[in-house]
C-alpha cells in the first residue's frame, strides 16, 4: 500500500507512554512536519510551543483544568498521559482560518509521529483552562506570540499501549453526489 495512506491507515490514538525521551532528529522531524502544514492564505500563523513532560507548565495546566470540572477525583493519568513531550498549537485569535489550520498542523505531527513509529494524542480538553482566568500568564509561558491563543495540542512518545485505529461508517458519512 502507499506509504502515506498506510500510515494514515494504521494512526490511533496513544493513551500509554514509556519513560523513553525523543531523541532530537524526532523532534525536528515532527516540527517541520507542522511548519511544513498549508494555511490558508499562507499566513503560516500557527506557533508551536515544545514542551517537556516533566516541566511544571504542563502540571499547572493540568490542575487548572481539574479546577473548572470542579476537582473532585484524581483522573488515573494526566491530560498528556505523561507523554515526554506536548506541542501546544496557538493561532492568531483575529483570523477566522487559524482554528482550521491549526487542525492541519496537529493532523501533519500525528501522521508524521506515527510514520516515525511514535505514539501521540491529540489534545482538546485544556481548551477551558487555556481561555480561563490564566489565559494571559499560560500564553506568556509557553511563548504565544502576541494576539495569540491556545487552539490545540499533541502529546507525543513511545507507545505503552495501543489500540485500534476507529472504526467508520462510510454510508452515514458520505454522500457521492
Ligand atoms: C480536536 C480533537 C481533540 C481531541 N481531544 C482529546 C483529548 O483531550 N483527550 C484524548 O484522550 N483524546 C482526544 N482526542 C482523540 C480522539 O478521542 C480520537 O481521535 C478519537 O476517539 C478516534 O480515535 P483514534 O484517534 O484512536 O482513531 C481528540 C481528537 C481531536 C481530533
Amino acid at each position: 500500500m502507499n506509504e502515506i495512506l498506510k500510515v494514515i491507515k494504521e494512526r490511533s490514538s496513544t493513551r500509554g507512554y514509556t519513560a523513553e525521551k525523543l531523541t532530537e532528529a524526532e523532534l525536528g522531524a515532527l516540527i517541520d512536519a507542522g511548519l511544513q502544514a498549508p494555511t490558508a492564505a499562507n499566513r503560516q500563523e500557527i506557533h508551536f510551543s515544545v514542551i517537556d513532560g516533566e516541566d511544571p507548565i504542563l502540571a499547572e495546566i493540568q490542575q487548572e483544568m481539574l479546577a473548572g470540572r470542579g476537582g473532585s477525583t484524581a483522573p488515573a493519568h494526566n491530560f498528556y498521559y505523561e507523554a515526554p513531550v506536548v506541542i501546544i498549537l496557538s493561532g492568531n485569535a483575529a483570523f477566522s482560518w487559524s482554528a482550521v489550520d491549526a487542525g492541519i498542523a496537529v493532523e501533519n505531527i500525528a501522521l508524521a509521529a506515527e510514520g516515525l513509529g511514535l505514539g501521540n494524542v491529540i489534545l482538546g480538553c485544556i481548551k477551558d483552562a487555556m481561555a480561563g482566568a490564566k489565559k494571559e500568564h499560560f500564553a506568556k509561558s509557553l511563548g504565544f506570540p502576541e494576539g495569540y491563543e491556545y487552539k490545540v495540542a499533541i502529546a507525543i512518545g513511545h507507545k505503552a499501549t495501543t489500540k485500534e485505529p476507529h472504526e467508520y461508517d462510510a454510508a452515514k458519512n458520505v454522500t457521492r453526489v
